[in-house]
């Protein structure tokens, strides 16, 4: 139970102690079943990763942060810290896009790193100890982000959203709805558009499930249909969340954002990134030189097990794209609300974080 936002479900949780496993949503059935997955070992957190059984990316770093705890069970004597390493490559190696996954494995590891003198019991403490900082950090994290959003949103606003960058893309109650929770909570009258976002549906199958049991109202749109709705004067601002967001503040997220922000700008309306400062990635000048996961062919044509195109026909399916920092009127982070973000303002917001780079 998440008590913030009153929603009956808990995207993923450590049940027991060192020797426990991860127990998560297996978010590739909703909205028709609510079904717990049970991981117990690195192999199978990858599959969950890679299937989006466990997905978005503050989730994907929580969800790595206990695969460590999974990685290093085995390990012989001596050999704790060197399991890690191996554990966070192939963890790393499930989906590229999202930073949140590295940088949770790399939390993990420096701490580890940390502890030279320690017995492999000390070691594989610290290990849990800090997954479970991570998990209970995205929670606090995006009940900041969600405090510093709500002040953009007034009594009345009606918001779109893309993807979903909600409670079931972290572990708290979400990136990008978290500010549209916490108005909601605070008594403004909110409603919502969510792009059904092709290919995988998250906006369909996964946004409107939880903004529909948290009762707030919800209206459900194909991709093509956002610059209409925009042009029709139906949208105050966009909330969106990101995977990686570049030092210049290049923000990149679920493919079909990038349009989103488009038509933004062309009807003058705000378009907000809501992220905690893990998706930033320092090392990176710019957002083409993101990693842009493809996923497989089958994924467009035959969704969901439904052959939709012809056999054989060519595909092209980058997962993210990357919208440049000109069109984004706000990144909101944690640590408050970046406007019209550039180099120097994100290094600001980086040291205000204590995030060394
Ligand atoms: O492929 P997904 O479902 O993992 O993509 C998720 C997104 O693009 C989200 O918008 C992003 O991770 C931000 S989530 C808080």
């Amino acid at each position: 139970m998440n008590p913030k936002i009153n929603l009956p479900f808990e995207t993923l949780s450590w049940i027991g102690g060192l020797d426990g496993h991860v127990q998560m949503l297996e978010q590739t059935l909703l909205p028709l079943e609510e079904v717990q997955l049970e991981v117990r070992t690195v192999p199978e957190m990858v599959d969950a990763i890679y299937r989006l059984a466990v997905r978005g990316a503050p989730a994907i770093g929580v969800a790595a942060g206990y695969g460590m705890v999974l990685g290093v069970r085995g390990a012989p004597a001596g050999g704790v810290l060197e399991a890690a390493r191996a554990t966070k490559a192939t963890l790393d190696a499930a989906r590229p896009t999202a930073v949140n996954l590295s940088w949770a494995t790399a939390r993990i590891l420096r701490h580890l790193e940390g502890m030279a003198s320690s017995s492999d019991d000390e070691l594989k403490a610290a290990l849990l100890a800090e997954a479970h900082a991570i998990h209970a950090g995205d929670r606090d994290t995006c009940r900041r982000m969600g405090a510093h959003g709500a002040a953009l949103i007034a009594d009345g606003h009606t918001l779109l959203t893309h993807c979903n960058a909600g409670a079931l893309a972290t572990a708290g109650m979400g990136t990008a709805l978290a500010p549209i929770y916490t108005a909601h909570a605070e008594g403004k009258r909110v409603a919502v558009f969510a792009d059904e976002t092709r290919p995988l549906l998250q906006g369909a199958r996964i946004t409107s499930w939880e903004l529909m049991k948290a009762g707030i109202e919800v209206r459900l749109i194909t991709d093509g249909m956002a610059a209409r709705v925009m042009g029709e004067g139906k949208i105050d601002a966009v909330f969106v969340g990101s995977d990686r967001i570049a030092r210049n503040g290049d923000v990149c997220n679920k493919i079909g954002t990038y349009g989103v922000a488009i038509s933004a700008r062309h009807h003058n309306i705000p378009f907000h990134v809501v992220a905690p400062l893990s998706t930033v990635d320092p090392a990176l000048p710019s957002g083409d030189l993101i990693p842009i996961e493809e996923r497989p062919a089958e994924e467009i044509t035959e969704g969901f097990g439904n052959r939709t195109a012809p056999r054989d026909v060519q595909v092209y399916a980058p997962a993210f794209d990357v919208t440049p920092a000109s069109l984004v009127t706000s990144i909101i982070t944690e640590v408050g609300i970046i406007e019209s973000p550039d180099t120097a303002k994100m290094e600001r917001a980086l040291r205000d974080g204590g995030v060394s780079f």
